[in-house]
């Protein structure tokens, strides 16, 4: 007796779309192929694509400190809404999880609160290089992150010295936020009052180059992983597309729909964010990025604010938007227009992200892999409204915009926890496990 059998729909199966059915067991995949055994509940999936479940490899989910704005059950079902069966949640919390107590206690906190699966990043900070030699086989830890500039939060490593000493201290992937702090510090008289599009002044294309620079200097000298979060310049691209191998790097959904002074001008401070969102000429080398597989990951930055604190005025305005209930329908519509395809994005969001960071069993439709599955109408049209947000902060850039193609089921270790934008049963998310 099976558990749950997925009938009738396309699966993502070795790169293609195949009419098959999904055998489920105690959260593991155990049948391929059109079944007719028992089971104790059917998802008929006519018309619709079945997905390894997608995994947004960078959301900020506030939780300690700040959980009047997001918290780790409230983000993951933000999470679960969006088509996500996954996350890696970063360290910026107050306190920040940038030792074991802390790690634990992020575990501790997940448990029976998420309805997602999850890893938590191990915050760098220059003093920490003992905790960081201990990361290889904790349980939920996906990497170290690193804050290069300052954004949200305390945590902060700039000077090259210390930068060097947190690669040479771990064999995990170091995620990195890459701004130049001193470049930063510089250039942060150029902030206007009251003017957001002074942000990109500010944190200027050269403070994210020069970073870049400096990180894959050291990656490369000592033979380490380093991931570049939230690419933004046209200067990164060319630069990284060169580094391949041990370098990867990510795009934000928002970096590929927006850009200024269009959003600045429509969203003001509710489109600031680190880096910031730059003119159309990074867009479309962002873009050129995607279509040539240059960058290895989207992941959302769901970095949810209050909008009492997005409301103030420029620059006492955070940094960040919210993204991980968003960031399918925003990618799918971006299929629809021709401007990826889906291979890509499945690329993007599920098979890139288990393998470079090594998480065991998910990113593929195989037998014995987790049952985790994202189910999208690649045809539906929806209406994002601030009203349907289902994070904290009840908002979103992306408010009263159409989007074509949306995830319509979410399944997580073999349960359905959302049909048709309904949160179904418990939270019940797990720990990934990493190899
Ligand atoms: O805009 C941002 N907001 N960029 C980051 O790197 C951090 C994030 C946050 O936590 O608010």
């Amino acid at each position: 007796m099976l558990d749950l059998i997925i009938k009738n729909g396309q699966c993502y199966i070795d790169n293609k779309l195949v009419n098959i059915d999904l055998g489920i067991k105690e959260g593991k995949i155990v049948e391929i192929e059109n079944i007719n055994q028992q089971s104790k509940e059917k998802f008929d999936a006519s018309n619709l694509i079945v997905l390894p479940g997608c995994i947004d490899t960078q959301v900020h989910f506030r939780e300690p400190g700040s959980t009047d704005t997001e918290d780790l059950n409230s983000g993951s079902k933000a999470a679960v809404i969006g088509g996500i069966t996954g996350v890696f949640e970063m360290p910026n919390t107050n306190p920040p999880t940038a030792n074991k107590e802390e790690f634990q206690k992020k575990l501790d906190l997940a448990k029976d609160r998420m309805f997602c699966n999850y890893a938590f990043y191990f915050g760098a900070t220059p003093s920490n290089q003992s905790e960081l030699s201990k990361l290889k086989n904790l349980e939920g830890c996906c990497g170290v992150k690193l804050f290069a500039g300052s954004s949200t939060g305390n945590l902060l490593v700039h000077k090259e010295e210390d930068i060097e000493k947190v690669f040479e201290h771990t064999s995990k992937v170091v995620s990195v936020h890459s701004e130049d702090e001193d470049i930063l510090n510089q250039r942060k008289k150029l902030r206007e009052n009251g003017n957001v599009l002074t942000h990109q002044v500010w944190r200027n294309e050269e403070s994210a180059i020069s970073s870049t620079r400096r990180i894959v200097k050291i990656a490369k000298r000592l033979n380490k992983k380093a991931h570049i979060l939230h690419v933004t310049t046209k200067e990164e691209v060319d630069f990284l597309s060169q580094h391949k191998g041990n370098i990867t790097f990510e795009i934000t959904p928002q970096h590929l729909t927006l850009y200024s002074p269009d959003c600045y001008q429509r969203l003001g401070t509710y489109a600031q964010m680190n880096p910031p969102i730059r003119d159309k000429s990074h867009y479309d080398r962002l873009w050129y990025a995607v279509r040539n597989n240059y960058n290895d990951t989207i992941g959302s930055d769901h970095a949810p604010h209050l909008k009492v604190n997005k409301d103030k005025e420029y620059p006492n305005s955070p940094s960040g938007m919210p993204g991980v209930q968003t960031i399918l329908p925003v990618m799918l519509n971006h299929v629809n227009e021709g401007r990826l395809k889906l291979e890509q994005l499945v690329k993007l969001l599920c098979e890139n992200p288990t393998n470079i960071f090594g998480i065991q069993n998910k990113g593929f439709i195989k037998k014995d892999f987790d049952a985790d599955f994202t189910i999208i109408d690649l045809k539906k049209v929806i209406e994002i409204k601030n009203e349907n947000i289902e994070s904290k902060c009840g908002w979103s850039p992306f408010n009263g915009e159409k989007f074509k193609g949306t995830p319509v089921a979410t399944i997580v270790n073999g349960e359905i926890k959302m049909k048709n934008g309904k949160i179904l049963g418990e939270p019940s998310g797990k720990p990934m496990v990493f190899k």
